[in-house]
């Protein structure tokens, strides 16, 4: 009898170690055998702990699971697949897996993070096999074609940058994996760490084969020690089975990896700062250019791409890039990794090609808001990304359909607010959280963001509001054109848009009471 319970952290924070020590103990007292596997977790987090058996039909679902659960599981016969509150059928079948298109996360939830066995089972190295018999360029083609874009949330032609690269005279180059995931909301980069490793790994390497690189380095942020161990286990595993080091596979080509874990900054996710942190040094953010595609990790071209950006990149090899193409819309290709969360019923990890609305994502497959009263905003694209309102929920998720609605994709994360959030609030709290956050290199980031705290602290308390109202516009216009970085260029998005779509948020005190 094989069992199935998620090792993944939010499966762990909701109690599937306590779930998973019970079924044993349970089994052990019944005298049952089985076989109990921690696999990645399939991202449909309001039902975990969930527990998933192995029968001839598929793999049958039970959950949320609590210690308390499993003897009456055991009664119920579930480890052959019997009947029980809990049970959810065939897990394959549940309707918000089913509706998804899962190409990077085809894997998850199914394998064991750790097997290399089970990787190799489920298409993975097939990238790389493929990708050994190619050329640099005949990968880097490959991967254009593709139309894959980076989905740390600029989304910037991924071919384009490894051609840079690609083209870069240097003895020494290198791959930085950017793990440093910091916007709210998201959690699909730490997913792939925790559940998928050899996938990240695979596509870091055939990085490194199509640019010329031999050295690697994933930016983890410390938040994420799982994802940490994870990875440092999965590269050693890696390195003894040949799929790293000096001879991949028998080939003459070489690829090393190696982890880095950050310290708790958001800007080190900014890709220049981060170079500065992997360097040792205090991460403030350089000026571009020099790119660093060109000038990067200690001065080498350099290759940097987010988890899941990367974690595409076996399957676009694997299957070819009008595979992947033709999922998507517009200049959009492929599939998305998007993340619910906030204020929504059914929290968790859908990807879809690009073209799907965001009213499909929050009420079709998150079923509305946890608190069942109305959506009033959604902030997409992370603490940076715009405030939309529940009037625009039909935009398409594209880079451009956002883009032409004021909106930001980013990395995917999707955050809903019912009836009584407080737009200026929110609005403050962008400016608070730059002002923490900011290096502190330029100064429409360093001194605008706490003034910026102070203006909204005056609209709050409804002194001079129109007069404040102007000038937190001036201020933001500042930022915007002024800021070195994203930090404080993107600030004012949360802000405007709080201000353009919720004014009535605004208004002095006595309206907003009332
Ligand atoms: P950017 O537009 O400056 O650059 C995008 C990427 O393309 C960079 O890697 C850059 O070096 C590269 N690039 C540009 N021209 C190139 C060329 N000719 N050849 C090779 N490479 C080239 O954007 P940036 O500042 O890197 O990122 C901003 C985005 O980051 C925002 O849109 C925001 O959504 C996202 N973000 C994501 C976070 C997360 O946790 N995933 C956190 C904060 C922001
Ligand atoms: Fe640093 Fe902010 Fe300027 Fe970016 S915008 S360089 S975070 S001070």
């Amino acid at each position: 009898i094989t069992l199935y319970v998620s090792c993944d952290s939010t499966a762990r924070s909701l109690g599937a170690d306590a779930v998973a020590n019970a079924i044993r103990s349970e089994a052990l007292l019944r005298n049952i055998e089985i076989r109990l596997i921690r696999n990645s977790s399939r991202g449909l987090f309001w039902l975990e702990p969930l527990v998933e058996v192995a029968t001839e039909a598929g793999r049958v679902g039970y959950g949320p699971v609590t210690v308390e659960d499993v003897p009456a599981l055991f009664d119920a016969g579930f480890q052959q697949g019997g009947e029980h509150r809990l049970a959810l059928g065939l897990v394959e079948e549940l309707p918000y897996l089913k509706r998804q298109e899962r190409l990077t996360f085809a894997r998850m939830g199914i394998t064991d993070p750790l097997s290399l066995d089970d990787y190799l089972q489920h298409e993975g190295y097939a990238g790389l096999e493929k990708a050994l018999a190619l050329s640099g360029r005949q990968i880097v083609e490959t991967v254009t074609e593709s139309g894959l874009r980076g989905r740390g949330g600029a989304a910037f032609p991924t071919g384009i940058k490894w051609n840079t690269v690609l083209e870069s005279e240097s003895d020494q180059k290198y791959v930085v994996c950017n793990a440093d995931e910091g916007d709210s909301g998201t959690f699909s980069d730490r997913m792939v760490m925790e559940g998928d490793p050899f996938m990240l790994i695979e596509g870091m390497t055939i990085a490194g084969l199509a640019v010329g690189a031999t050295e690697g380095y994933i930016y983890v942020r410390s938040e994420y020690p799982q994802a940490f161990a994870t990875l440092e286990e999965a590269i050693r595993i890696a390195s003894r089975y040949g799929y790293l080091g000096s001879n991949i596979l028998g080939s003459d080509k070489a690829f090393n990896l190696q982890v880095r874990k950050a310290a708790g900054s958001y800007v080190c996710g900014e890709e220049t700062a981060m170079l500065e942190s992997l360097e040792g040094k205090r991460g403030m953010v350089r000026a571009k250019p020099p790119l660093p595609a060109v000038h990067g990790l200690f001065g080498q071209p350099t290759v940097i791409n987010n988890v899941i950006s990367l974690a595409a990149v076996p399957l676009i090899l694997a299957r070819g890039a009008a595979y992947y193409r033709d999922f998507g819309m517009g200049r959009s290709r492929g599939t998305l990794p998007l993340q619910l969360t906030g204020n929504i019923r059914y929290g968790g990890l859908v990807e879809k090609a690009f073209g799907v609305t965001l009213r499909e994502l929050i009420d079709d497959f998150g079923g509305g808001t946890e608190s069942g009263r109305p959506v009033r905003a959604v902030q997409v694209g992370g603490p940076l990304g715009a405030y939309l309102s529940a009037g625009q929920l039909d935009v398409e998720v594209d880079y451009e359909a956002l883009a032409a609605i004021g909106g930001v994709l980013g990395h995917g994360g999707i955050v809903v607010f019912d009836d009584t959030v407080d737009m200026a609030e929110q609005a403050r709290f962008a400016m608070e959280f730059c002002a923490l956050e900011s290096c502190g290199k330029c100064t429409p980031c360093r001194i605008g963001s706490p003034r910026g705290v102070e203006v909204i602290d005056k609209i709050i308390a409804g002194q001079q509001v129109e007069s404040q109202i102007t000038l937190l516009r001036d201020l933001c216009a500042t930022m915007q054109d002024g800021s070195l970085c994203a930090m404080g260029g993107m600030t004012p998005y949360p802000v405007l848009s709080a201000l353009d779509h919720f004014p009535e948020d605004f208004a002095a005190a006595p309206v907003r009471k009332a």
